[in-house]
C-alpha cells in the first residue's frame, strides 16, 4: 500500500470562551476523517491550538482582573479537557501565544516585507478617548443612519440590514467605556493581497475547494480584492511587530501560522520533520477543516502569505456550514447555546458524534440538531440496529458453545455483501460524505437484523442449545456486527473499543474488513450503548438555560453592588493607578479673570501653562465655578493647579479647555490649590 503522509487541522478556537457544540461539529468532522486515515494505515497527524490573541481576550482578562496569560492558560486546559471528552484525538494541541508561533510569525512577516509585500499607510479610525484604544466596529454602537434603530453595531444594522461605516452611526458610543469615539490617525501595515490575484484564481479552482466556495470567492477575486490590514496599535494582546514600537500583528495574521507552530511543537517531541510538511515539492498532504465564516482568511490571505514566503499551500480547505439547534442559531436564552461541558454532564459524547456523522455532507449547508430527532435517531440506529445484532446472538454463543464462534458461517453471502461495501464506505468518508456512508452502513445493519429475524435462533435454542446450525447463525450475526463496528469505528471509537473487548480482538484496522472471525472465543456480552433518555436531553437544555439566567443575574447584581459601594462611601467608582497617571497636573498662572454675562457662578479665566515645545506661550481658557468666593481682580497673578489634559468641553458660554483644582465647602470658602512659592507656570505636579 502507498502510505500517505497527511497533516490535518481544525480551526483554532478563540481562547475567550468555552467550547460549544458548534466547535464540536467541526472537531468531530475532522476527527472522524483523521481516524479513518489512521485506520487505513496512513500517516496522519492532527494538530490544533487555541487562538489566544486579540482585543477580546485582552478585555476579558481585564474584566476578570487577571493577566491575558493567566486567562489563556486556564482556557487552554479547559478546552483540551472538553475536546478529550468528545474523543477528539489531537496529536498536538498548542497555543498561538507560543514561542514557536512568535518566531514563525516574525520570520514570515519579515519575509513578506523583504519581498515588498508589506505597505505602510496612515489611516483614520475611531478611537476610544477614555480607554485610549482604537475601536473595531464591533465595539461601537449607535443609532442606524438609515432607519434610526438604536443600539446597532459598528458596520451593519440588524433591524434594516443596511451596511455603513462606523463613523456614519448617529450618536456613536464605545461599548467598552461608553465614551464618544473620536477619529484618530495612525500608521498601519498592509499585506499586498491584490498582487496574488492570478495565483489565487488558479489555486481556488484546482480542486482545493468545494465549487460553492470557489464561486463565492470569485466575487472577491473579480472585484473587491483589497490590501489587508495586518497591524494593530497598542494596547493589544499579541506579538509585537519586529522593529516597530507599539505595533502588533493583527490576530488573524498569526492565527493560521498557529497551525505551523503547533506542528513545529509536535516535531520537537517526535520524529516528524517540519519542512517535510511545509515546504513545496514534498510528497505530503495538508488539509484545513474550517467553518464557512472564516473562508477568506484561509483561501485568500493564507495561501497568498504562504506563496510569498516560500511555503507550500494546502491541498484543500474543507469548509462546513453551521450547526443550528432545533432549526435556529444556537441561542443562550433559549438554552440551545450548549457548552461541551454541559452536554457531557448529561449525555454520552458518542451520541453526538453519531448524530452529526449521520448529517454531515461534504457541502456547506448548515446542519440542524433537532433534539427529538437526535434521541430517536441514535436509539433506533445504534441501540435498535447495531448493538441489537450482537445482543441477540452473543448469549447463545456463550451458553451453548463456551464462547466459541463456528468455523463455517451460516450465511457467507450476507457477510461478503457487507465486506463488499468497504471501498465505497471508505470513499464516502474520504470525501466527507459521512451521512451517505452511515446510510450504507445502516442499510447493511438492517439486512443483518432481517437475517436474524428470519432464522430465529431463539427458537432453535429452545430445542437444541448446541446445534451446529445455531452456532453458525449466531457466528454470522457476530461477524456482521464486527464488520459494521469496523465501519463505524472512526465515528464511535469508544463503542468500537468496548466491542473489541467483547469480541476479544486486537484494535480493528480498515483491512480487517477482509477477514472473518472464525473458531474464535469471544467474551461475555455487556451492553455496548444505552438509549438516549429524553429527560437527560431536557436536563441539558435546562442546565444551559439556568447557567444563562444565573449569569444574567450576577451581571445585574454586580451592577447593583457597585452602586451600593458608591452609595455608602459617596465616592465615584474606583479608578486604576493607570487612570490616575493619565491626569496631567500643571502649575498655571492666572493671567486674567472676568465675569461671564448671564452666569451666576462662573468666572472665565485665562491661564498660562508656561511654554509649549516650540517655545510659544501655552495658554488655556477655563470656566470655573468660583465666583462666590473670588473677585476676578483678586485672582490675576495667582498660581494654581490645573488639569491640563482634560478634553475640551463645550459649555453654554464657550469652550473650557481644562479645570482648575479647588477645595472647600462652597460659598465664600473655596480655596484654590496654591503651589508653594517659587512655582513657575507649566511645572508638572507629581
Ligand atoms: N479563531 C478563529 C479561527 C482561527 S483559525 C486559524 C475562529 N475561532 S472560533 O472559535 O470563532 O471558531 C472556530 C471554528 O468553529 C470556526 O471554524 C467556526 O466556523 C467554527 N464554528 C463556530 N461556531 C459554529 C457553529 N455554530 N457551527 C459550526 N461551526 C462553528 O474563528
Ligand atoms: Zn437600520
Amino acid at each position: 500500500m502507498n502510505q500517505r503522509k497527511i497533516l490535518v487541522t481544525s480551526a483554532l478556537p478563540y481562547a475567550n470562551g468555552g467550547i460549544h457544540l458548534g466547535h464540536l461539529m467541526e472537531a468531530i468532522q475532522t476527527d472522524i476523517w483523521v481516524r479513518l486515515q489512521k485506520m487505513r494505515g496512513h500517516d496522519c497527524v492532527y494538530v490544533c491550538a487555541d487562538d489566544a490573541h486579540g482585543t477580546a481576550i485582552m478585555l476579558s482578562a481585564e474584566k476578570q482582573g487577571i493577566s491575558p496569560e493567566q486567562l489563556i492558560d486556564a482556557v487552554n486546559a479547559e478546552h483540551q479537557k472538553d475536546y478529550a471528552g468528545f474523543l477528539i484525538e489531537f496529536d498536538n494541541f498548542h497555543s498561538t501565544h507560543s514561542e514557536e508561533n512568535r518566531q514563525l510569525s516574525e520570520s514570515i512577516y519579515l519575509a513578506l516585507d523583504a519581498n515588498g509585500h508589506i505597505n505602510r499607510r496612515r489611516i483614520k479610525q475611531l478611537f476610544d478617548p477614555e480607554k485610549n484604544l482604537f475601536l473595531a466596529d464591533r465595539y461601537i454602537t449607535g443609532t442606524c443612519p438609515k432607519c434610526n434603530a438604536d443600539d446597532q453595531y459598528g458596520d451593519n444594522c440588524e433591524v434594516c440590514g443596511s451596511t455603513y461605516g462606523a463613523s456614519e452611526l448617529i450618536n456613536p458610543r464605545s461599548s467598552i467605556s461608553g465614551a464618544t469615539p473620536v477619529e484618530k490617525e495612525s500608521e498601519h501595515f498592509f499585506f499586498a493581497l491584490p498582487l496574488f490575484r492570478d495565483m489565487l484564481k488558479k489555486w481556488t479552482r484546482s480542486g482545493t475547494l468545494h465549487e460553492a466556495v470557489s464561486n463565492k470567492l470569485d466575487e472577491w477575486l473579480d472585484t473587491e480584492l483589497q490590501e489587508w490590514d495586518i497591524s494593530r496599535d497598542a494596547p493589544y494582546f499579541g506579538f509585537e511587530i519586529p522593529g516597530e514600537k507599539d505595533k502588533f500583528f493583527y490576530v488573524w495574521l498569526d492565527a493560521p501560522i498557529g497551525y505551523m507552530a503547533s506542528f513545529k511543537n509536535f516535531c520537537e517531541r517526535s520524529d516528524y520533520n517540519f519542512d517535510d510538511y511545509w515546504r513545496p515539492g514534498q510528497d505530503t498532504e495538508l488539509y484545513h477543516f474550517i467553518g464557512k465564516d472564516i473562508v477568506n482568511f484561509h483561501t485568500l490571505f493564507w495561501p497568498a502569505m504562504l506563496e510569498s514566503t516560500g511555503y507550500r499551500k494546502p491541498n484543500a480547505v474543507f469548509v462546513h456550514g453551521f450547526l443550528t439547534v432545533d432549526g435556529t442559531k444556537m441561542s443562550k436564552s433559549r438554552g440551545t447555546f450548549i457548552n461541551a461541558r454541559t452536554y457531557l454532564d448529561h449525555l454520552n459524547p458518542e451520541y453526538l458524534r453519531y448524530f452529526l456523522a449521520a448529517k454531515i455532507s461534504g457541502g456547506i449547508d448548515d446542519i440542524d440538531l433537532n433534539l427529538e430527532d437526535f434521541a430517536q435517531r441514535v436509539n433506533s440506529d445504534l441501540v435498535g440496529k447495531v448493538v441489537n445484532i450482537a445482543s441477540r446472538c452473543a448469549g447463545f454463543i456463550g451458553k451453548g458453545f463456551d464462547g466459541y464462534l463456528s468455523d463455517e458461517m451460516d450465511n457467507a453471502s450476507l457477510l461478503s455483501e457487507i465486506q463488499a461495501a468497504k471501498e465505497s464506505v471508505a470513499e464516502l468518508f474520504e470525501s466527507r460524505e459521512y451521512g451517505k456512508a452511515i446510510r450504507i452502513i445502516m442499510a447493511l445493519a438492517d439486512k443483518a437484523n432481517q437475517y436474524i429475524n428470519e432464522k430465529q435462533p431463539w427458537v432453535i435454542a429452545k430445542t437444541d442449545k448446541q446445534s451446529v446450525e445455531l452456532q453458525a447463525i449466531c457466528s454470522t450475526g457476530i461477524n456482521a456486527f464486527r464488520l459494521l463496528i469496523c465501519y463505524l469505528k472512526p465515528v464511535l471509537p469508544s463503542m468500537a473499543q468496548r466491542s473489541e473487548e467483547f469480541l476479544a480482538i486486537e484494535p480493528l484496522q480498515w483491512n480487517d474488513i477482509d477477514v472473518l472471525l472464525t473458531s474464535h472465543k469471544i467474551n461475555k456480552f455487556k451492553p455496548l450503548m444505552t438509549r438516549v433518555e429524553a429527560d437527560k436531553v431536557q436536563a441539558m437544555i435546562d442546565a444551559t438555560q439556568k447557567a444563562y439566567d444565573k449569569q444574567q443575574s450576577t451581571n445585574a447584581s454586580a451592577e447593583k453592588k457597585s452602586e451600593a459601594v458608591e452609595d455608602t462611601s459617596g465616592l465615584e467608582p474606583e479608578i486604576e493607578f493607570d487612570d490616575f497617571a493619565k491626569i496631567d497636573l500643571r502649575v498655571a498662572k492666572i493671567v486674567s479673570a472676568e465675569h461671564v454675562d448671564g452666569a451666576d457662578k462662573l468666572l472665565k479665566l485665562d491661564l498660562n501653562l508656561g511654554l509649549d515645545k516650540l517655545g510659544k506661550p501655552l495658554n488655556r481658557t477655563v470656566f470655573s465655578g468660583i465666583k462666590s468666593a473670588y473677585q476676578p481682580e483678586d485672582l490675576v497673578g495667582m498660581f494654581t493647579v490645573v488639569v491640563a489634559n482634560l478634553k475640551p468641553r463645550k459649555m453654554k458660554f464657550g469652550l473650557s479647555e481644562g479645570m482648575i483644582l479647588a477645595a472647600g465647602p462652597g460659598g465664600k470658602e473655596i480655596w484654590l490649590l496654591e503651589p508653594h512659592s517659587g512655582a513657575e507656570a507649566g511645572m508638572r505636579i507629581t
